[in-house]
């Protein structure tokens, strides 16, 4: 890992007003007119718009290890739709996420999320340096298929799916997501400095977990997208 850069984009990222627990976690509305702009979207429109983010996000989005910037290649349209505009009215603050998405309509947001669906999701490389550092345990995957009944911790899998490919409506795909994003994204929601998700869902997960195992997690996560082929 690369220290001083992942902490400059760290402090960047820190540099917007956190959101307020009493506000709403998100002013998206899944409704018809939403569910009918991502089903009209033009998705060759999305390609044109996305060289504005293939800097921080990686050519057809699949983000480089080094930085916190998250994958968003064969997410969720509707999750990264809903993201992008919970960045534009701060309900999930950060600043250069928000300078990005002002400069976008709704229409544009639902073509750039319907393109990047349309990538595949991130490929894991077993033999290069990133290999060594994805150290699976037995406890991540546990948490991730079973969960904890003790805590009353359901599956990670129970709503992002067996293989992290994400679900119906908002719940993101995690397979091969950059771990260092993970992990911050997790600690966020821990701290409740990140509060878009609807009804908590995140936020009481992530409280009950420990930061080791929110690390291992992401190893877990990171290491099980599209393998490589040779
Ligand atoms: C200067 C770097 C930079 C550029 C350029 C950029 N982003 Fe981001 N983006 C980030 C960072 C950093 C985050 C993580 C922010 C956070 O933790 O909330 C992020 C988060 C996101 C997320 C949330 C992903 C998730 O898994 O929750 C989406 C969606 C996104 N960006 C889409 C875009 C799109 C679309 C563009 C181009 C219009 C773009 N970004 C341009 C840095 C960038
Ligand atoms: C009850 C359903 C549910 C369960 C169980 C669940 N999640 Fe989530 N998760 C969600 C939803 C919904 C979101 C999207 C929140 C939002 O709108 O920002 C999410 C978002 C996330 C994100 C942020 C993804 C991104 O790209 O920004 C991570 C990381 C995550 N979950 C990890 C986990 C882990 C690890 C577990 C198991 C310990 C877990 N989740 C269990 C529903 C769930």
């Amino acid at each position: 890992m690369k220290t001083p850069m992942k902490s400059l984009v760290l402090v960047l990222g820190l540099s917007s007003a956190a959101s307020a627990w009493c506000e709403p976690s998100s002013n998206v509305v899944w409704n018809a007119e939403t569910r009918n702009l991502l089903k009209n979207a033009s998705p060759q429109h999305g390609k044109e718009l996305a060289s504005a983010c293939n800097g921080c996000h990686g050519k057809d989005g699949t983000a480089e290890l080094d930085f916190n910037f998250p994958s968003i290649a064969g997410q969720n349209a509707a999750f990264t739709y809903k993201q992008m505009l919970d960045y534009k009215d701060n309900t999930r603050g950060h600043g250069i996420m928000q300078s990005f998405a002002n400069t976008l309509t709704d229409r544009d947001i639902a073509d750039l999320s319907v393109w990047y669906q349309t990538q595949a999701l991130p490929v894991v490389k077993t033999e290069d340096t990133r290999g060594e550092e994805f150290e699976v345990t037995g406890r991540a995957r546990k948490l991730a298929t079973r969960g904890d009944g003790a805590r009353l911790l359901p599956p990670c899998a129970a709503c992002h799916g067996q293989r992290g490919e994400g679900a119906v409506v908002d719940v993101p795909a995690l397979a091969g997501q950059n771990p260092s994003y993970f992990t911050n994204t997790m600690y966020e929601f821990k701290s409740g400095r990140r509060g878009n998700d609807l009804y908590s869902r995140m936020r009481i997960i992530a409280q009950s977990l420990s930061d080791d195992e929110i690390n291992e997690l992401a190893n877990y996560y990171g290491s099980i997208g599209t393998p490589e082929e040779d």
